[in-house]
């Protein structure tokens, strides 16, 4: 079963006079197993509507429903939360515990897991987000460097196993290996757990390399909402809002616009490399 999500509206402080509205008419379904990335310029609403996913917020008007249970409703909210594990775009602030290990074990122990069963979820979560056990396990969070507290973070998150993973920002601040590294790693327990993920990020590259739907949110509203192909073809309107398409996307189109026959719709680096050693072949052949 899905997320979807109806007609949703939020407004910050409704009634008051500082009632400012984040969200408008919001219609949106996160199918099993899919990546969906989320975009749009800085204050479009990402983070506003990442938060309706787990009932953090809830809606001023239309309807969250994870799996059936309807989000706006107290019971149903906390069997829906406990589906949808959500890193924050600052996980400075999702960290507590005395240890590494501990922090970790909160979200497995709240679930009555058996001790067993932490351990060893414990165990596979430090893996899959590459903190060595001997080494992390009796650390204080506060010890850690901002990367190493990203990776327990999400490490606290996949421990739960959740159907749906909600990360805002997971490589902000990091280089571009350490971007490569965390996307690789969050293909991997994708994999590896069967989730749906929904990620929110800045770059377009990071993006185009992995998401299957590609939501553009601005000003609250859905501008539009596609396959990356789809929605990376639109260079203008991206631009516009202020979003960079990917480096292969812009490279691509510099090429044509120089007079190079290259097929439309080249957005991650492996299509670009791929069409232009396809090009080189082609006029060396002819
Ligand atoms: N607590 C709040 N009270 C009032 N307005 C808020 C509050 N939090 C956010 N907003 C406003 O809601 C809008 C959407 O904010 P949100 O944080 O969802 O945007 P975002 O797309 O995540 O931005 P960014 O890319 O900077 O993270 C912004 O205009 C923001 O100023
Ligand atoms: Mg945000």
């Amino acid at each position: 079963m899905p997320i979807v999500i109806e007609k949703l509206t939020y407004t910050y402080q409704s009634g008051s006079v500082n009632a400012f509205t984040a969200l408008k008419d919001i219609d949106l379904t996160i199918k099993d197993g899919e990546f969906v990335g989320l975009i749009g310029h800085t204050g479009s609403g990402k983070s506003t509507l990442i938060q309706q996913l787990n009932g953090l917020m809830q809606p001023t008007s239309g309807r969250v429903i994870v799996d059936g249970y309807d989000m706006s409703d107290k019971k149903q909210r906390a069997k829906g939360r406990s589906l949808v594990g959500m890193v924050f775009q600052y996980p400075d602030y999702q960290l507590f515990d005395e240890t590494v290990y501990k922090d970790i074990s909160f979200g497995p122990r709240n679930m009555k897991l058996d001790n067993d069963e932490i351990d060893r979820r414990v165990r596979e979560a430090m893996r899959l987000v590459g903190l060595d056990f001997d080494e992390f396990a009796e650390k204080s969070p506060f010890e850690l460097s901002g990367g190493e507290k990203r990776r327990t973070a999400l490490a606290g998150i996949i421990a739960m196993y959740p159907k749906y993973l909600v990360l805002d920002e997971p490589m902000a601040g990091l280089d571009p290996a350490g971007r490569r590294a965390v996307l690789e790693m969050i293909d991997g327990f994708r994999s590896q757990l069967g989730c749906a993920v929904v990620m929110v990020s800045h770059s377009m590259d990071d993006i185009a390399r992995s998401a299957e739907k590609v939501v553009v949110l601005r000003d609250g509203r859905i501008f539009t909402c596609g396959t990356p192909q789809e929605i990376f073809s639109l260079a203008d309107e991206l631009y516009e809002m202020g979003l960079e398409p990917p480096f292969a996307a812009r490279m691509a189109s510099d090429l044509r616009r120089r007079g190079l026959l290259l097929p439309h719709g080249i957005y991650t680096n492996e299509a670009l490399a791929a069409a232009l050693a396809e090009y080189k072949g082609g006029r060396g052949n002819a």
